[in-house]
Formats: structure tokens, C-alpha cells, sequence
């Protein structure tokens, strides 16, 4: 085994970044250097403030700010980064396909290709190649299938070595993970390259949280987890719903199942429908797979999970419009919060998008207010998705710093972010401020409801009877 000096990751987004922080903190013996063809996204990552980085996550620019320079670097020379790494990890984006065969539910593995092309090109010493974006399970033999037959006599070994850390958490997730999980081949010179990589965590990660498996076990288990995961939110988003009509309290109910320890008490929080740019496109592609292999009913059962999360937006939205008396043309609704999830500025899929996409359909004017997303995402969420011009989405959106005048003049507010902040708002002042009868939305059931019914509100939350 060969204990690793230099590291190179390809991907400097939400997973690269962060990630790569962390071990540049926690090995200052290893040089670490981040490439991207973004030059922006890596001019941000060098801007001399780290309050400045593009990713937004708690204790990250502290993170950023001790190793940058020491042993972390970010840069856009990518082919030189890959010459002097002895490790490479692949952490780009592997979106759903938008065009041809698995169009809508297979993972687009055309940036992977890309690199593995370019690791091939300009590589002239072995490397351990490790799988950090999220693939399909079997991407290990595609890209040993490129790596291996340029005929420059350079040798790779393939590990996969998914992320488990959730955005909002991310730097307490890396310092602390629940395991970290690597696969390699069970050959003599890939059981060499899995201990590389465990020595790598071991530095600051119990060898017990440490699993090491086949390639395949480790590709099939990220998107399992994650399958896991949004089917949680699935199941209580649908009993939410059944509560809405027989006066059970979701968070009663959710309280009462979670203590039995075989079902535990996280992740079970009804809400306007989960979003993030991973949940979503990892249960299409674990759909696509199974179809693939004609396992008709796996597939079938995984989907539910989307048809439910979808209906879940759907239904928010559709509620907002009936309670207000059918017709919101022309009526001015605030969002408290536009991010996928607290504490980040990532908006993709996020459920506030869709909400937004139907009320503006219906007509209303969206009064958007985030403390950490930019209105020009806000529009480019919107425009991304063609429902009408962007000249259109400008007119019907409008974004505001501050969340008193968002909600002011509106005819209703719609929480569609859990933001802490949110909680502790002058409420008695934002009532006064607004047309009556004045409404809620609660999307994340986190307003004290009865604190706000006493001073005048009418209160919808998920999973309560009204
Ligand atoms: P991202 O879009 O934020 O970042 C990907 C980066 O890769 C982009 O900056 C892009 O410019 C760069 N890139 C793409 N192709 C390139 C190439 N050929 N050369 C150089 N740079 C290239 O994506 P992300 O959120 O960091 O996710 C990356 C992967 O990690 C995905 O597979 C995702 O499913 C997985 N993942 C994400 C999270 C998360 O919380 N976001 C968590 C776990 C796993
Ligand atoms: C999720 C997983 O939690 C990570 O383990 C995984 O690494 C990551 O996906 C990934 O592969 O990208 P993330 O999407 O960043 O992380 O955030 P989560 O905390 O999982 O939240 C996802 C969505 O579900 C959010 O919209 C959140 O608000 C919603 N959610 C979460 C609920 O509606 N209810 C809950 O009880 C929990």
C-alpha cells in the first residue's frame, strides 16, 4: 500500500468542494487541488474572503480559509492537477438525461466520460481512480473500459466512494460521518488501493465507521440510501394528507412511530414535498436500472416514491388557490424561502419552484424573500422551466432582502423553506401589514400555529385538520 501524498478532484460544486476541504483540514501532510472547467465557480473559490465561496454551508469558509493555500488549492488547470495526483476523485454532476434513450430517468454520464477521457489523455503514472458522484450501479466497468485501453501502460485501479453528507450540515457530516463507504475490487492491487483510501479517512474517522466493499455494493448503495431516505418523506407526506381529513396531527403521528426504535424519529417530517438535485434523480435512476433489467415491479414500487412527492407540491399548491376562494389572479402571495432546504443557497428541484410555477400559471404575483438564495436563481429556476417567457416569470416574481416587505400588502404567506429565522419574526407586525383575511401556509409546519390564530391569522399546515 502507498500512503498518498496528492490528491486531484474534478468538480469543485456542492460535493467536490466541501468534501475535499475537510481531508485538505484534516491531512495538511496531502496536497489536495480541486479542478473545474468553471472558471467562475473557481474564481469564487479563490476569492480572498471566504465569506465569498459559492457554496454556502456552515463552518465552511472557516474550513476553506485554514487550508487554502497550505495544502488545498483550486484551479482551473485541470490536465495538470490530474499529471501530478496519485488519487483522482470524480465529484461532477451526473444530472437526469435530458434528450435520447433514458431521457427524464437515466443519469447523464456524459461529464464522467469526459473525464475519464482526459484522466486517460494526460495521465503518465498509475493512479487510483475513486467514484464521488453519484452513478448507476456498473459505471466502474465503463470507466475501466476507457481507462484501460489507451495503451500507454499507465495502470488504474477504480474505487467508489460515494457521499453521504447532506447540504445545510455538510462540514459537521464530513467531520463526523456515520460511515464512509469504499468499494474496490477484491484483487490483490485493489485491496492495496481501497487501504489508500481508508488511510486517507483514517486520519480522522474511527476504522470502524470505515466499510470497504465490492465496486458494485458501493455504487448500488448510494442510490439505495438515498431511495431510503426521500421514501420516508414519501410515506409520512402521504399520511399527511389522510391526517388533513380525520384530524390526526402529522407531527403527533409522527412523534408516535418514531420512538419505536425499529422505525427511529428522523427524517420524518411531512412537508411540502422533499427537493435537492439528488433525491429525485437518483430514485429515476434506480427506476431506470430495474426497468432496464425488467424488474417491472421494483421499478413500479421506487416511482411511487416521485408520483408521491409530486402530488405532495401539487396539493400545497392547489390548497393555497382553493382557501383562497378559488381565484388567486391578480393576488399577491409572499414564499418564506426559496432554498431546496435551511441553511443553503441550493435551489435545485426545490419544491418552492413548482408551488410557484402553479400559482403563477393561475395568475398570482409571487413575492419571493430567501436569506441566502439570489433573485437571479430565483428566475433562472423559473425560466428553466419553459413553463412561459422569462419577460413573464419577471412580471409574476418579485424578490425582496427583506421579509417584512415581502409580506407586506399580500393577501397570503407561504412558508415553503424551514429557515430558523422564520420562527422568531415580529408575526403581530406582519399581520398588520397584510390584506384580511390574512393566511398562512405553513409547507414546513414550523409557526407556532396557536400563537398565530391568536393574533389573527388563518393557518393552514401540513397534516392538521383546519
Ligand atoms: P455540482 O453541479 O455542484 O458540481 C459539479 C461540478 O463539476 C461543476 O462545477 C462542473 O462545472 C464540474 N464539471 C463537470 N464536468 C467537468 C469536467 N469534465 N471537468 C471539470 N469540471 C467538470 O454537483 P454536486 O452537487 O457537487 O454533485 C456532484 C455529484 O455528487 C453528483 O453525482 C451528485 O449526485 C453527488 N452528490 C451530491 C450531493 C449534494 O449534496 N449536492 C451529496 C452527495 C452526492
Ligand atoms: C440528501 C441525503 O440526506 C444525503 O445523505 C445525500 O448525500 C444527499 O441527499 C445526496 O446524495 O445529494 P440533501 O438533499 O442535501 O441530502 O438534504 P436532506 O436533508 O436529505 O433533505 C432533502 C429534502 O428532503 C429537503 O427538501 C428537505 O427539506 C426534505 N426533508 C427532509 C423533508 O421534507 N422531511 C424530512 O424529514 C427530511
Amino acid at each position: 500500500m502507498t500512503s498518498v501524498k496528492s490528491i486531484c478532484c474534478i468538480g469543485a460544486g456542492y460535493v467536490g468542494g466541501p468534501t475535499m476541504a475537510v481531508i485538505a483540514k484534516k491531512c495538511p501532510h496531502i496536497k489536495v487541488t480541486v479542478v473545474d472547467m468553471n472558471e467562475a465557480r473557481i474564481a469564487a473559490w479563490n476569492d480572498p474572503d471566504t465569506e465569498n465561496i459559492p457554496v454556502y454551508e456552515p463552518g465552511l469558509s472557516d474550513v476553506v480559509a485554514e487550508a487554502r493555500g497550505r495544502n488545498l488549492f483550486f484551479s482551473t488547470e485541470v490536465d495538470d492537477a490530474i499529471r501530478d495526483a496519485e488519487m483522482i476523485f470524480i465529484s461532477v454532476n451526473t444530472p437526469t438525461k435530458t434528450y435520447g434513450s433514458g431521457k427524464g430517468m437515466g443519469a447523464d454520464l456524459k461529464y464522467i466520460e469526459l473525464c475519464a477521457r482526459q484522466i486517460a489523455r494526460v495521465s503518465t503514472t498509475d493512479k487510483i481512480i475513486v467514484e464521488k458522484s453519484t452513478l448507476p450501479v456498473r459505471t466502474a466497468e465503463v470507466l475501466r473500459d476507457i481507462l484501460q485501453n489507451v495503451g500507454n501502460g499507465v495502470k488504474f485501479q477504480i474505487l467508489s466512494n460515494p457521499e453521504f453528507l447532506a447540504e445545510g450540515t455538510a462540514v459537521e457530516d464530513l467531520f463526523s460521518p456515520d460511515r464512509v463507504l469504499i468499494g474496490g475490487d477484491y484483487t490483490d492491487e485493489g485491496l492495496k488501493a481501497i487501504e489508500s483510501l481508508v488511510e486517507v479517512y483514517a486520519n480522522w474517522i474511527p476504522r470502524e465507521r470505515i466499510l470497504t466493499t465490492n465496486v458494485w455494493s458501493s455504487e448500488l448503495s448510494k442510490l439505495v440510501a438515498n431511495a431510503f431516505l426521500a421514501q420516508r418523506i414519501s410515506s409520512i407526506n402521504a399520511i399527511s394528507e389522510l391526517c388533513e381529513k380525520t384530524e390526526a396531527d402529522i407531527n403527533e403521528v409522527a412523534r408516535a412511530i418514531g420512538t419505536d426504535s425499529r422505525i427511529g424519529s428522523k427524517f420524518l417530517k411531512a412537508s411540502v414535498g422533499f427537493g435537492g438535485s439528488c433525491f429525485q434523480k437518483d430514485i429515476l435512476n434506480l427506476v431506470y436500472i430495474s426497468r432496464s433489467f425488467g424488474l417491472k415491479e421494483v421499478a413500479d414500487y421506487w416511482e411511487q416514491v416521485i408520483i408521491m412527492n409530486d402530488h405532495q407540491k401539487r396539493r400545497f399548491a392547489l390548497n393555497i388557490v382553493r382557501n383562497l376562494y378559488n381565484t388567486v389572479s391578480g393576488k399577491k402571495i409572499a414564499f418564506l424561502g426559496w432554498a431546496f432546504k435551511k441553511d443553503t443557497n441550493d435551489t435545485r428541484e426545490s419544491a418552492a419552484i413548482y408551488v410557484a410555477d402553479l400559482l403563477l400559471n393561475e395568475q398570482a404575483v409571487v413575492k419571493v424573500y430567501d436569506p441566502k438564495v439570489e433573485p437571479k436563481q430565483v428566475y433562472a429556476d423559473l425560466d428553466y422551466l419553459e413553463t412561459r417567457q422569462p419577460a413573464a416569470n419577471a412580471n409574476g416574481v418579485a424578490c425582496y432582502e427583506d421579509p417584512y416587505e415581502a409580506c407586506k400588502d399580500t393577501h397570503a404567506i407561504a412558508v415553503l423553506t424551514e429557515w430558523d429565522e422564520f420562527k422568531t419574526y415580529d408575526w403581530q407586525r406582519i399581520y398588520d401589514n397584510m390584506l384580511k383575511p390574512a393566511k398562512i401556509f405553513d409547507g414546513r409546519n414550523i409557526l407556532n400555529a396557536a400563537e398565530l390564530k391568536a393574533i389573527g391569522f388563518q393557518v393552514r399546515s401540513i397534516g392538521v385538520t383546519n
